[in-house]
């Protein structure tokens, strides 16, 4: 197939369950023409709890469920994922492109506070493999680099308490257990998924002098760019349509979804998939 003939195809986004949501409408938003293909592996989220050898599996599962769908790209939406994963599934799945959302998310906060003092909240597998702070010193050795298990916000984030006193006294906890000696960040890199929807609350926590970020909009931007460099954009002018598949639980996918992709959803608009 001649790069002129992918470029109708739909890019390929994975994530353990709807968190992903929170960059696939950062891609949209970038790229409205491209056609995308969403697949959440809600029947065995969380991810971020599990071992690597299991995490490693089930990425594998589903990307070879949106090959089936004939993606001219893959983007790993889920950090966990992402960390434990993204050299396997590049090799797997070549010569397609594959991202995940590490790597623009380390370059966000790089370029937000160059030789700067990065707190990374993310889940357990993520912070146990050091995914961030390897990112960020290879390309700027003066960073320093923590990363925080926060593992409950997960769980706010999907229940929809993102602000108020729970969420306050939660994050705050978070970030104590985080700064218990010298290190002062600058700024906080939102490592998860989840975690742009507690944004505004994190926000307020640190303060306005520490800059928050997060990878979608980057990895939205890396995606366009690889797209581009491979003659693969998107060639129509009409809006690209947006398939979503689950693994569990449409109706819940959509509820809960939908917050994450900012606009309602019904299951209607959900398939459910077995990998
Ligand atoms: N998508 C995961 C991440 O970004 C969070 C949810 C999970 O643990 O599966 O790390």
């Amino acid at each position: 197939m001649t790069a002129h003939d992918n470029s109708s195809l739909p890019i390929g986004v994975f994530d353990s369950g709807v968190g992903g949501l929170t960059v696939l409408k950062a891609i949209r938003k970038a790229l409205p023409n491209e056609n995308l293909i969403y697949l959440g592996d809600t029947a065995r989220l969380p991810y971020g709890t599990k071992s690597p050898a299991s995490i490693a599996r089930y990425a594998t599962q589903a990307t070879a469920k949106l090959l089936e769908h004939d993606i001219k790209m893959l983007v790993v939406a889920c950090n966990t994922a992402s960390a434990v994963a993204l050299e396997l599934l590049q090799e797997q799945m070549a010569p397609i492109p594959v991202i995940g959302v590490v790597e623009p998310g380390a370059m966000a906060a790089i370029n937000a506070r160059p030789g700067g003092s990065h707190l990374v909240l993310a889940t357990e597998a993520t912070v146990r493999l050091g995914a961030y702070s390897k990112a960020i010193t290879a390309r700027d050795p003066d960073a320093h680099v923590r990363e925080q298990p926060c593992e409950l916000l997960v769980a706010l984030a999907e229940e929809g308490w993102t602000s108020g006193n729970i969420a306050d006294s939660i994050v705050r906890r978070y970030l104590d257990d985080a700064a218990n000696d010298a290190f002062i960040a600058d700024s906080i890199i939102l490592g998860c998924t989840h975690f742009p929807l507690l944004r505004d609350t994190i926000a307020a926590a640190v303060g306005n002098s520490v800059e928050v970020v997060d990878s979608a909009g980057t990895t939205a931007v890396v995606v366009r760019d690889i797209l581009r460099a491979r003659g693969e954009l998107a060639e129509s002018t009409e809006p690209g349509t947006l398939r979503l598949l689950a693994t569990d639980g449409i109706t819940r996918f959509a509820r809960v979804g939908g917050q994450f992709l900012g606009e309602p959803l019904t299951a209607e608009d959900v398939h459910l998939v077995d990998l």
